[in-house]
């Protein structure tokens, strides 16, 4: 199986400025390379190009909606460039809203082919919000709500249907930062939240046979993996760090476990911020938890 990198350097749709610089950190802290020693066969397509962070105040609800289009139009289009050849493809962020136009693009993909599309999002944050309810304007903690078919009508609907998920298709994990309105979205919706307290009084191990107790051989599991979802003391460089995380160790777990599914068909690494880091270590932490979830293990091969 091949695995495409696709760099989507830009951070329009965050306020802090930083993760545009993502996929060069990943490329110097040996991603592909470290694909290529589990022998898979990786491409590294490059960067997408699209427009500068024009660095302005949100306008009814959203920071630099347009650009945030364009941007994953971009994304839309490499994504399911890499599927049809039938690519694994590997989003390198890039801030977050990017998961609107790759997990679109999977969501289209999945329906043609009669597949089953789950999502796990690994994050700090359930990015739920709307422009409606939002805090920030901040795209990047709205990609979730587009995705259900919830947001303003230029990032809602690419799946080909106003929903690419349904709530009971995605599962959060590592949840510690939900704003006011955010919460009662999460309700409303009856979204599957695994946050820390969970995952202190259960572990690891249960939250994660829970989450993936419906993955069958017809699923198509995408990871959306938000740098943020790790605890601030190991991954510094994140433009919205929350403390409290899950340790090292729980987040090897979590990726040991996925990758036994076998059904991981596609992944988002997203908002690792280099401005912000401590000599690439973010990056690099990355690309060992990515090893992970490509079945690396301490015993196996
Ligand atoms: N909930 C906050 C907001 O809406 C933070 C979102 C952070 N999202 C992220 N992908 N890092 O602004
Ligand atoms: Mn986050
Ligand atoms: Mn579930
Ligand atoms: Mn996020």
């Amino acid at each position: 199986r091949t695995i495409a990198l696709i760099g989507a350097p830009t951070d329009v749709g965050a306020s802090v400025r930083g993760a545009g610089m993502g996929p060069d950190a990943l490329r110097v802290a040996g991603l592909a390379d470290a694909l290529r020693a589990h022998r898979f066969t990786v491409v590294d397509r490059g960067n997408l190009a699209g427009p500068p962070n024009p660095g302005l105040a949100p306008e009814g609800g959203l920071r630099h909606l347009q650009e945030v289009v364009t941007w994953n139009r971009s994304v839309f289009d490499a994504v399911d460039a890499a599927l049809g050849q039938g690519e694994f493809p590997l989003l390198m962020g890039g801030d977050h809203c990017l998961a609107i136009g790759s997990i679109s693009a999977v969501a289209w993909h999945c329906r043609r082919q009669g597949k089953q599309l789950r999502v796990i999002w690994l994050d700090a944050h359930t990015d739920v919000n709307t422009e409606a309810i939002s805090p920030s304007g901040n795209i990047h903690g709205m990609p979730v709500a587009c995705l259900l078919g919830h947001g303003p009508a230029s990032l809602v609907g690419w799946s080909g249907e106003r929903a690419a998920l349904e709530p009971q298709d995605i599962d959060f994990i590592g949840i510690r930062s939900v704003d006011r309105d955010e919460k009662q979205a999460i309700r409303q919706l009856g979204l599957q939240v695994y946050d820390m307290r969970h995952i202190d009084e259960h572990g690891m191990r249960n939250t994660m046979t829970e989450a993936l107790h419906d993955i069958g051989d017809n699923t198509h599991l995408h990871v959306s993996f938000d740098l943020d979802c790790l605890d601030p003391m190991d991954a510094p460089g994140v433009g919205t760090g929350v403390r409290g995380g899950p340790t090292y160790r729980e987040i090897q777990l979590c990726m040991e476990m996925i990758a036994d599914t076998g059904r991981m068909g596609s992944l988002d690494v997203v908002e690792i911020n280099p401005a912000l880091d401590v000599r690439n270590r973010t990056a690099e932490l990355a690309v060992e938890f990515v090893q992970s979830l490509f079945g690396a293990s301490t015993l196996a091969r």
